[in-house]
């Protein structure tokens, strides 16, 4: 910088600093002289305090979506009350300028202390029962003083109806930072999604409460209105002794189905949306044990029209140097046996899909055989900045690296539309599964023709 102009900086920011009081009044408290030069990191324990207003509000279902909703969230420990108010929405509920609503229904819920690496706080939920149909409710919670935002939601039907949810793989770093638009770009494409599945690794490092504090935030009030549904990948786990065990967040602060495998409680679980049956499995430990779960109840249950399942590690790896070969062998066989369509996981930082019944390994290809057995796609996604290289062993539809995705996922009838986006909103990736008469399903390949990204 020449000399001239720094004086002359010098002499304006005197002018500046002269006048400005003047024109916008008293400088605000940390503006002093010097502060501006050295700023310091707002600490996590001060930005992720639990305040006597409920946050980290969460929707999930442990029961039928139709009927029922469960919500959970957070306030600072003296906070004992949960309260939960709702009432059938509506534009406006007569004028109650101070925010109550005297019609509406209430309900106590249950609440216990947690100690977090910052500190202690108050998790509490609510769970909300015999609601109608295909119905859009507004809610809020609190301590019967200090409450949330009204926010609105909506029931399931109870019957086979067309519907759509979001996708994504593996948050797990700079949540705040670079997720968060990934997660409001999805919301903008689809704005009524029933839910939004999470396929594990949402934060890197299990018990650091701020990396939460991220998650939450980046959803913001997005997780008050839309469900989330979740399993846990191995950034979720942490070493008790010797022992894989889940998170001490998990549990707290969602509300999941406790219809899964033993001593996998909230981390497996089933449940059917609009004549859609899901599975959330926990890839992380006894996967044996799963897979005998998963026989039993797929052989118990009426048939579906689509079985949908989601798990954190890939049965097809994506990224160079993985494989879980073991999972495969003894999941696959389980899933080809009951006709899975669709299996959504993260894990590898990269972007592979196959088509109907998985990818063909190297050998496979070079003996002119395409596919393997079964009906599964496969799809390895991430939604956040971790990068892995891309593997070559498998002969998938379409893979990419170095990209955020978000997926749409629309089924109605015999069609499932899937869409993967870029960060960017571009479309990335896309195909149609058609169902024929018999159940046979036909992959309608539409992925747009723009170069894949590798990086
Ligand atoms: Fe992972």
């Amino acid at each position: 910088m020449p000399e001239s102009y720094r004086r002359n900086s010098a002499v304006w920011s005197l002018a500046l600093a002269t006048l400005l009081p003047l024109v916008a009044g008293p400088a605000p408290a940390h503006a002093h002289e010097g502060e501006h030069d050295h700023p310091t990191v707002y600490a996590p324990a001060e930005h992720y305090r639990p305040t006597p207003l409920p946050d980290r509000l969460v929707l999930t279902w442990s029961d039928d979506p139709a009927s029922s909703v469960d919500i959970t969230y957070r306030t600072h420990p003296a906070t004992e009350a949960t309260i939960c108010q709702w009432i059938e929405a509506a534009d406006v509920f007569g004028d109650h300028r101070n925010g109550d609503i005297p019609e509406s229904e209430e309900i106590e819920g249950t609440s216990e202390l947690f100690e977090s690496d910052l500190g202690e706080c108050r998790m509490h939920s609510a769970k909300l029962r015999g609601l109608e149909p295909e119905t859009r409710y507004a809610y809020r919670v609190g301590d019967g003083v200090n409450w949330t935002e009204w926010h609105h939601f909506t029931t399931a039907s109870d019957e086979a109806k067309p519907f759509e949810f979001v996708y994504f793989g593996d948050a797990q770093n700079a949540v705040r930072a670079l997720w968060s638009r990934v997660r409001r770009e999805a919301h903008a494409e689809a704005p009524r999604a029933a839910f939004a599945l999470h396929a594990g690794d949402l934060i890197n490092n299990a018990n650091t409460d701020a990396e939460w504090g991220e998650w939450h935030e980046a959803a913001g009030w997005l997780n008050g209105a839309i469900p989330t549904v979740a399993v846990p990948g191995n950034h979720e786990y942490f070493r008790r002794g010797l022992e894989p065990t889940v998170s001490d967040h998990w549990r707290p602060q969602f509300s999941f189905p406790m219809n899964g495998a033993a001593g996998l409680e909230e981390t497996c679980y089933w449940f059917e949306y609009q004549g859609v049956r899901f599975v959330a499995l926990d890839s992380n430990k006894r996967q044996a044990e799963q897979a005998e779960w998963l026989d039993r109840l797929l052989s118990d249950l009426p048939p579906a029209p689509w079985t949908i399942l989601t798990f954190h590690h890939p049965i097809f790896s994506a990224a160079k140097n993985r494989d879980n070969a073991t999972l495969r062998a003894i999941w696959k066989p389980i899933f080809d046996k009951h006709k899975v369509d669709l299996a959504l996981t993260g894990h590898d930082h990269a972007y592979a899909r196959s088509g109907l019944g998985g990818p063909a390994d190297a050998e496979n290809v070079a003996a002119g055989e395409r596919r393997q057995e079964g009906q599964t796609v496969y799809v390895v996604s991430v939604s956040g900045p971790k990068n892995y290289q891309l593997g070559e062993s498998w002969d998938v539809s379409r893979s990419g690296s170095g990209i955020q995705l978000y997926q749409t996922i629309r089924i109605d009838g015999d069609q499932l539309s899937y869409r993967a986006y870029r960060a960017s909103g571009d479309l990335y990736d896309a195909f149609t599964i058609e169902k024929d008469d018999d159940g046979t399903p036909e992959l309608i390949e539409e992925t747009p023709p723009t170069e894949e990204i590798r990086r």
